[in-house]
């Protein structure tokens, strides 16, 4: 992600700007489904890295995908659903998104 400076011109998405017509972004999707927010105080973050992830990568390793989600900190530690929920939407987004 290119430092606020470099944005000015570009598009920006938000988290909010993920949904289409109704429809969560699958990775959204997969955070509610997994259980992967407590607080939620992580949730907008982690799911925007991961969503550029799965754009660049549609099949990561959790090893890339837990590169991709540095610099983002779960206070609530839900590392492993997170994770999972990564996982659950590469899976779901195989032949284009849903
Ligand atoms: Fe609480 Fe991540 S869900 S900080």
């Amino acid at each position: 992600m290119p430092p606020l400076p470099n944005c000015d011109g570009r598009a920006i998405t938000t988290i909010e700007g993920l949904e289409h017509d109704g429809r969560l972004h699958p990775l959204q999707q997969a955070f509610l489904d997994c259980g992967a927010m407590q607080c939620g105080y992580c949730t907008a973050g982690m799911i925007m890295s991961g969503v550029s992830l799965l754009e660049r990568n549609h099949t990561p390793s959790s090893e890339e995908a837990k590169r991709a989600l540095e610099g983002n900190v779960c206070r609530c530690g839900t590392y492993p659903r997170i994770l999972a929920a990564v996982h659950i939407a590469s899976e779901t987004m195989k032949g284009g998104r849903p």
